[in-house]
């Protein structure tokens, strides 16, 4: 692949029972994906240690969000350093879900990024813009403010832990997946703005995923366009069978 190993994130939101989430695992153990492809998934706080002592294989873990600096007195947060410490190596952060419902900014975001990778976790950072500013032609300028507050709280060395997924808002858990021209378009325009504003050898091996309605019967086309490394997949990946053929989407 041109950048570096596909990439499958399954962000399980805010979803799953004792039951469900072990019927899941269970699917997933199950399942066979390619070894050159890195899995990662994200479940809840709360499903976090069960995931991680039944889940077996090439899965790795991440986070759904973590708190902006060091831990203390934040009642209902979970730190970067705890999760470091738990063994949990991955964080999802600046999802469209946070950044709406939540209030985070870009610059919040950014800040979020700057302390997550300061305490040795790798970040599935999000950008994307929704309907209303892509129709009125502002999609552009979005991607560039939030790429440009990750970028100022980012150093070089630290894009070795850093992917990028880009999830148009119009497009998460509705069921309207972006076409391939619109994905490459995106995606391109992020590659080349990583290029110009951080290094050409940093926008060459970052791996840009798409999110926002993947699922088994889309993901093939996605997959073969030339700047997309990779999916950052809701709904889909709250069911086994789907979120295994997704990671299989290569073949
Ligand atoms: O982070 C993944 C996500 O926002 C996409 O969700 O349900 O459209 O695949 P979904």
């Amino acid at each position: 692949r041109a950048h570096g190993r596909f990439f499958i994130g399954g962000n399980w939101k805010c979803n799953g029972t004792v039951e469900s989430v072990q019927s899941l695992i269970k699917e997933l153990n199950d399942g066979s994906v390619p070894d050159a492809v890195d899995i990662v998934v994200a479940p809840t706080f709360v499903h976090l240690d069960m995931v991680k002592r039944e889940l077996k294989g090439p899965f790795q873990l991440g986070a759904q969000d973590c708190w902006v600096g060091k831990g203390g007195a934040f009642t209902g947060e979970v730190s970067a350093e705890m999760l470091h410490d738990f063994g949990i190596p991955w964080v999802i952060l600046g999802h469209s879900e946070r950044r709406s419902l939540c209030r985070e900014d870009d610059e919040l975001v950014g800040q979020k990024c700057e302390y997550a990778l300061s305490q040795g976790l790798k970040v599935i950072g999000c950008i994307g813009e929704t309907l209303e500013q892509r129709e009125s032609g502002k999609m552009f300028d979005v991607l560039d403010s939030q790429l440009r507050a990750i970028v100022n709280h980012t150093s070089l060395s630290n894009w070795d832990n850093m992917v990028v997924a880009y999830e148009p808002v119009w497009a998460i858990g509705t069921g309207v997946v972006a076409s391939p021209e619109q994905a490459q378009e995106a995606h391109a325009y992020v590659r080349k703005w990583i290029a110009d504003n951080v290094s050409p050898e940093v926008a060459a091996s970052l791996r840009l995923l798409y999110g926002g309605s993947v699922n088994e019967s889309n993901c093939g086309t996605l997959a073969n366009l030339e700047d997309v490394d990779g999916f950052l997949v809701g709904g889909a990946s709250l069911k086994g069978s789907s979120f295994i053929n997704i990671c299989n989407a290569e073949n």
